[in-house]
C-alpha cells in the first residue's frame, strides 16, 4: 500500500513517515517546504515538492505514486499565529483539505487520516477532555480545524470516504533521526531546551494568573513517536468504526512551570525565565481522555512521562544542535 503523506517534511510527518517505512509502508512525501525541510523526508520515501492546494498537480501524483491513503499533516498550527493572521489559517488549512479531498475523490482514493488538534475544544467544561466534549475553538487555528473535520463528515456521507481525525494535544519528544526544528519556533519545550542550553536569554512564562494550580497554563504533552504510532493503528481500522474522531494525549497535565523542572532536571541546566503576558487565544488547561483511542485503536503510548518525553527531544538536539541545517 502506497501512503501519501502530506507535511512529511515537517515534525509530526516525518516521524510518521519513517514509522510507515518501518512498518513495511511505499511513502510518497508532498510538502511545499515553507515550513518543511527537505532533509527530514526519511530515506526510502519519495518526494515531490508541492502544494496540496494544486489540485491538478495532486491529482497526478496521486495517480502515479498508487496512492491508496493520504494522511494529511500540512497545515498552519500555531495558536498564537492564527490570533494575528487568521486568513492563512483558514486559507491553508480550510481551502487546503478541500482541495486535497476533490483531488482525491477524482482519483477515487477514499481513506484519509487528519492532523486535527486539541484546540478544536477550547476551553473546555470539564478535563480529562472527551471527544463528544463540545467544540468551541477560542482561536482561529481550531476553528479551522473543527471546519475541516465538518467537511470531512460530508465527504464520508456523500462519497463514501472514511477517515480517522486524530486531535493531537502537545505533541513533544523525537526519534533518533527526527525532531522539532521550526523557525521561529514557538513551543515550549524546544525554547526551554534551547534557553537551558544558553542560546537564548531566557524564557518568557506567557501568563501567571491562569485558573490552574500554579497559574500557568497546563497541557497534555504526547511523545511524537506515540502520535506517529496512533496514524498505523488508525489506517488499520478505517471502516471498522462509526467514531472517527480521537483524543491523542497522555491524561496528564503539566504546566509550564513544572515542563520547565522536567528540562531543568534532564538537561542538568537551568532555565532562565521571565514573566511575560497571557498569550490571546490560549485555554487554561487541555488534558486529554484517550479512552476512545485506546479502546478502538488499540494504541497503547509508550513514552508517557515527561522526562522522558523532554529527554528525547533534548537528545535529538544535542545530536542536531541546528536541527536539520536549512
Ligand atoms: N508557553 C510559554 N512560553 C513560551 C511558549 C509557550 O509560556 O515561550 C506556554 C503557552 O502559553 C502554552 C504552553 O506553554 O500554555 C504550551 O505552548 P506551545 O506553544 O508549546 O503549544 P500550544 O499549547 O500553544 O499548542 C500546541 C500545538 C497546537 C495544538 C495544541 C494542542 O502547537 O497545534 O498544542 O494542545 F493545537
Amino acid at each position: 500500500m502506497s501512503v501519501l503523506v502530506s507535511g512529511g517534511a515537517g515534525y509530526i510527518g516525518s516521524v510518521t513517515a519513517e514509522m510507515l517505512l518501518g512498518a513495511g509502508r511505499r511513502v510518497v512525501v508532498v510538502d511545499n517546504l515553507t515550513r518543511g525541510h527537505r532533509s527530514a523526508v526519511p530515506e526510502g520515501a519519495a518526494f515531490v515538492e508541492a502544494d496540496v492546494r494544486d489540485s491538478a498537480r495532486l491529482e497526478a501524483i496521486l495517480g502515479e505514486h498508487g496512492v491508496e491513503c493520504v494522511m494529511h499533516f500540512s497545515a498552519s498550527s500555531l495558536v498564537g499565529e492564527s490570533m494575528t493572521d487568521p486568513g492563512e489559517y483558514f486559507g491553508n488549512n480550510v481551502v487546503g483539505v478541500i482541495r486535497l479531498l476533490e483531488a482525491m475523490h477524482t482519483q477515487g482514493v477514499r481513506d484519509f487520516i487528519f492532523s486535527s488538534t486539541a484546540a478544536t475544544y477550547g476551553e473546555p467544561p470539564e478535563v480529562p477532555i472527551p471527544e463528544d466534549a463540545p467544540v468551541r475553538p477560542t482561536n482561529p487555528y481550531g476553528e479551522s480545524k473543527a471546519t475541516a473535520e465538518r467537511i470531512l463528515r460530508w465527504y464520508e456521507t456523500i462519497h463514501g470516504f472514511r477517515f480517522a481525525a486524530l486531535r493531537y494535544f502537545n505533541a513533544a519528544g523525537a526519534s533518533r533521526d527526527h525532531g522539532e526544528d521550526h523557525d521561529p519556533e514557538t513551543h515550549l519545550i524546544p525554547l526551554a531546551l534551547s534557553a537551558a542550553a544558553g542560546e537564548r536569554e531566557s524564557l518568557a512564562i506567557f501568563g501567571r494568573d491562569y485558573p490552574t494550580p500554579d497559574g500557568t497554563c497546563v497541557r497534555d504533552y504526547i511523545h511524537v513517536q506515540d502520535l506517529a504510532d496512533a496514524h498505523i493503528l488508525a489506517l488499520g481500522k478505517l471502516g471498522e468504526t462509526k467514531e472517527n474522531a480521537f483524543n491523542l494525549g497522555n491524561g496528564e497535565g503539566y504546566s509550564v512551570l513544572e515542563v520547565l523542572s522536567a528540562v531543568e532536571r534532564v538537561t542538568g541546566k537551568q532555565v532562565p525565565a521571565v514573566d511575560a503576558p497571557r498569550r490571546p487565544g490560549d485555554p487554561a488547561r487541555l488534558v486529554a481522555s484517550s479512552a476512545r483511542a485506546k479502546k478502538i485503536l488499540g494504541w497503547r503510548p509508550k513514552r508517557v512521562t515527561l522526562d522522558e518525553i523532554v529527554r528525547d527531544a533534548w537528545a535529538w538536539k544535542q545530536r542536531f544542535p541546528e536541527g536539520y541545517g536549512d
